[in-house]
């Protein structure tokens, strides 16, 4: 039986002092998946030491890649892969496995994949993948829960996506950096991690173009070689920081960021009253609090990313006013509310949007983690309590956030990891 843990937070404190950034999970994810594509062993470094990362080294392992660990560094040698379907259980564990049909396609012209888990945030299709798979010549068995799909020859197309799909332009792209001729995807997302995954696949020799703009040109080269990259750090965890920092109405440096990538959540906290400063690869955030209620829409990079809404209302829980949450991404993304409500939150829930009544203070109680970031938020809720507050379902947490109650510790909080029957 797998050991079952609980967090329990003693809330009230300000978090104070400086705290380091770990390197992006949505990045190393396709990162080192895109590693299959090479033709030599490739190093990549700043990688998370997060649960998400460590279940798809396995599934590259059980692919017979090589993937060799020291600390934040890890080595790939895919020279000699002797499948090209990954383990079905490890699949199932994470979201991001669905990068390993674009690799696999790339490197082996066939992949053979369930469809991947990860967080329940209502339906989460994979049609668009599949439609840029499709355009580039591969012919897909979509039936049951698993994607069979194979391409005679790989070519390159023009693919325009009917919605902004962050793993649907990756994906699309890890395959089309080793087709023949040129792709362009159209209505590409423009996050990041799409940046990163497009300077990773150009350090190996690939020839990717506009990553960062809505229109990503590549054209397919026959061979990927060694390199040495380092992944940047987390947008996310960056951002869960700075509300966590200015929940709590604490003083915290936030070191090894990208300030750039933060300006959506970096101009809420303004208007909510947080002051933010920023030095080149620092954020500094501080807060005397009487915070005022803002309405947050979540949308594609650079809009306001989903995966700080929840985050988000927890600091808005205690904001004087009221504040419209319209979540235009995810349709079940507001079951941390459900649970902060058992807070002292009030608020009133529907699938897209929600509105939050700020309230003098939460009080500490038993809450669940649902999801990764609902689990940040429900720690940031718990910080912001009085008393004790229990989150079941930590190791939602650990699959995206590396060693967060400890680095939180380091900033003043009190929080403790124990089992859940203790
Ligand atoms: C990625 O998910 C991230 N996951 C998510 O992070 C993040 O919330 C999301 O992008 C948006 O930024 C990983 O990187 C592993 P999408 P993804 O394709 O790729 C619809 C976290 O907490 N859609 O951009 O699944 C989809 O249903 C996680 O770290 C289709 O309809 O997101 C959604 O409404 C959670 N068909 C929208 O598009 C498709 O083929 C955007 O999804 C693909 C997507």
């Amino acid at each position: 039986m797998p050991f079952v843990e609980k967090l329990i937070i003693n809330g009230g404190r300000r978090l104070t002092g400086d705290v380091q950034v770990a390197g992006g999970k949505n990045t190393s994810l396709p990162i080192l998946s895109a590693a299959l594509l090479c033709d030599e062993p490739v190093c990549v470094d700043n990688i998370p030491d997060i649960e998400d990362v460590h279940t798809l080294l396995e599934l590259l392992r059980g692919l017979g890649a090589l993937a060799q660990v020291s600390g934040h560094s890890v080595m790939i040698d895919p020279t000699r892969l002797h499948t090209t379907q990954p383990s079905s259980d490890l699949c199932k564990k994470m979201r991001g496995s669905y990068y390993l049909l674009g690799a696999l396609l790339g490197k082996a012209g066939q992949g053979s994949i369930p469809y991947p888990g990860g967080c329940d945030l209502g339906a989460r299709p994979i049609d668009q993948h599949l439609k840029g798979f499709r355009a580039l010549g591969v012919e897909i068995d979509d039936r049951f829960g698993w994607v069979d799909a194979k391409a005679a020859s790989l070519n390159g197309s023009e693919i325009f996506f009917d919605l902004v799909t962050v793993g649907g332009t990756i994906n699309v792209m890890l395959a089309a950096a080793r087709a023949k001729g040129s792709t362009v995807i159209y209505n590409a997302a423009k996050e990041p991690h799409v940046v990163d995954t497009a300077n990773f696949l150009n350090s190996m020799g690939a020839r990717v173009r506009g990553a960062g703009t809505d229109v990503i040109r590549i054209r397919g080269v026959d061979r990927l070689h060694a390199s040495t990259y380092t992944v940047i750090p987390d947008q996310i965890e960056t951002g869960t920081l700075m509300i966590a920092a200015a929940a709590t109405q604490g003083d915290v440096a936030i070191h090894g960021c990208i300030p750039a990538h933060m300006e959506s959540l970096t101009a809420k906290l303004l208007e909510i009253g947080v002051r933010v400063d920023e030095a080149d690869d620092v954020i500094r955030i501080r807060s005397a609090g009487g915070h005022r209620a803002v309405n947050i829409k979540t949308l594609a990079y650079p809009g306001f990313p989903t995966d700080l809404q929840s985050p988000m209302s927890a600091l808005l829980t205690t904001a004087v006013g009221t504040s419209i949450i319209t979540e235009t991404i995810f349709d079940k993304r507001f079951r941390h509310l459900h649970e902060m409500v058992r807070m002292g939150a009030r608020a009133r829930i529907s699938d897209w949007t929600s509105v939050i009544e700020g309230m003098p203070h939460l009080t500490g109680a038993p809450v669940t983690a649902s999801d990764l970031r609902a689990g940040a938020a429900l720690v940031i809720a718990g910080l912001m309590a009085g008393g004790n507050t229990e989150i079941s379902n930590p190791q939602h947490i650990d699959r995206g956030y590396e060693k967060l109650e400890t680095r939180l510790r380091s900033l003043g909080a009190d929080i403790q990891r124990v089992a859940a029957d203790s």
